[in-house]
């Protein structure tokens, strides 16, 4: 990276001093991350930001969803900046908070909706969260999606169901793999149908009303290339984010959120042949950190996040910048009665054990 701008980051930063806290994702380019105080999974840097009242500015390096949940769990003192508006993340825009709550009024409709709890995967908008703590359901992350839907199946009683959004196959995964239950038992609601595209019965008979919602990334990571990798790399092990479809997820040897795969890769021993199905940055900055490791990309035509991307060091420059000269670019303020009860479902994840 350009090194004048190198140099324009490291000044910022020593001058702002401990005014400012960088939370960097780990889908960020390297020239973001080498300027992150802390980096993390979603669910990690949730918690981190909230673990930092002292610092009056937050520069977060990640999407506008993961933004919007710091505003939310930091203080009214604290400002959360996002270095680029324009990075959204094509999931989140999935579920629009009208097309949820006519859902919901479909499966009132349905009489289903008594005994239905939300749980609600991180990448989704603020308003969506708020919609899941009016109806007493969780948010979740990649890291804790088991430990939530546990809680919400369990909250849900007999007979009792769950609508997940917006990530179909998150929420198919961890109800099959993780928690050993059935394809049969999972129905896909989509938006743009009257009822979802589905019957009275089906609703009835479900247990999973899965949002008809993905991640335009991992969505992409396919069977065959998982075959393909085990058939030209013999004793490769393959490790997929649980946004990948679900019979990627099946044919994967592990699983798991970006912190998790960072983990299991580094306690991997030297020489272990890895196949990652995950997001570029992060793939190619563990190729570049465990060496001793042989570390591949799951496949050849899948790209960056076009949306983590748009954070780049000048839009972290021009907001440090903007910061030491006493102007804040970029806040992310969410709405004081939306965030009250985003706040309510974002809690009831941080109090799920484990
Ligand atoms: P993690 O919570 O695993 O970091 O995932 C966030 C994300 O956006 C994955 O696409
Ligand atoms: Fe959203 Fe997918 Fe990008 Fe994650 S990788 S931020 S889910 S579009």
């Amino acid at each position: 990276s350009d090194p004048g701008l190198v140099e324009r980051a490291r000044a910022a930063k020593a001058a702002l001093g401990d005014q400012v806290f960088v939370l960097g994702h780990h889908y960020q380019r390297d020239e973001v991350i080498e300027f992150a105080d802390v980096t993390g999974d979603s669910f990690k840097l949730a918690k981190d930001a909230a673990a930092r009242p002292e610092a009056p500015y937050i520069v977060f390096c990640g999407v506008h969803f993961m933004a919007e949940s710091a505003d939310i769990l930091t203080s009214d003192e604290q400002t959360v900046i996002l270095p680029d508006l324009a990075a959204g993340c094509s999931m989140a825009d999935m579920a629009a908070i009208r097309q949820v709550e006519d859902a919901w009024d479909d499966l009132v409709e349905a009489g289903v909706a008594d005994r239905t709890i939300p749980v609600t995967y991180m990448n989704s908008s603020a308003a969506i969260k708020a919609f899941t703590g009016r109806h007493g359901g969780t948010i979740c992350t990649s890291s804790n999606a088991r430990t939530a839907l546990t809680w919400a199946l369990d909250q849900a009683g007999t007979g009792g169901k769950v609508l997940f959004l917006p990530d179909q196959h998150l929420g198919r995964n961890t109800y099959v793999r993780d928690l050993g239950g059935s394809l049969d038992g999972c129905v896909v609601f989509d938006p743009h149908k009257p009822m979802g595209g589905l019957t009275r019965q089906q609703l009835e008979d479900a247990t999973m009303i899965l949002w008809r919602g993905h991640c335009s990334v991992h969505g992409r990571f396919s069977l065959a290339a998982v075959e393909q990798a085990r058939r030209e790399i013999p004793g490769v092990k393959v490790i997929v984010h649980p946004e990948c479809q679900h019979e990627v997820v099946e044919a994967a040897d592990e699983v798991g959120s970006t912190e998790k795969i960072i983990k299991t890769i580094a306690a991997a021993p030297p020489g272990t042949k890895w196949v990652v199905g995950t997001e570029l940055n992060l793939v190619r900055r563990l190729a570049a950190q465990f060496p001793e490791q042989q570390i591949a990309f799951l496949e050849k035509n899948v790209c960056y996040c076009s949306t983590m991307n748009r954070i780049d060091l000048p839009h972290l420059v021009w907001a440090l910048e903007s910061l030491v000269a006493g102007r804040v670019v970029n806040p992310i303020h969410v709405d004081a009665d939306v965030a009250h009860h985003a706040r309510v479902a974002l809690d009831q994840m941080l109090a799920l054990p484990g």
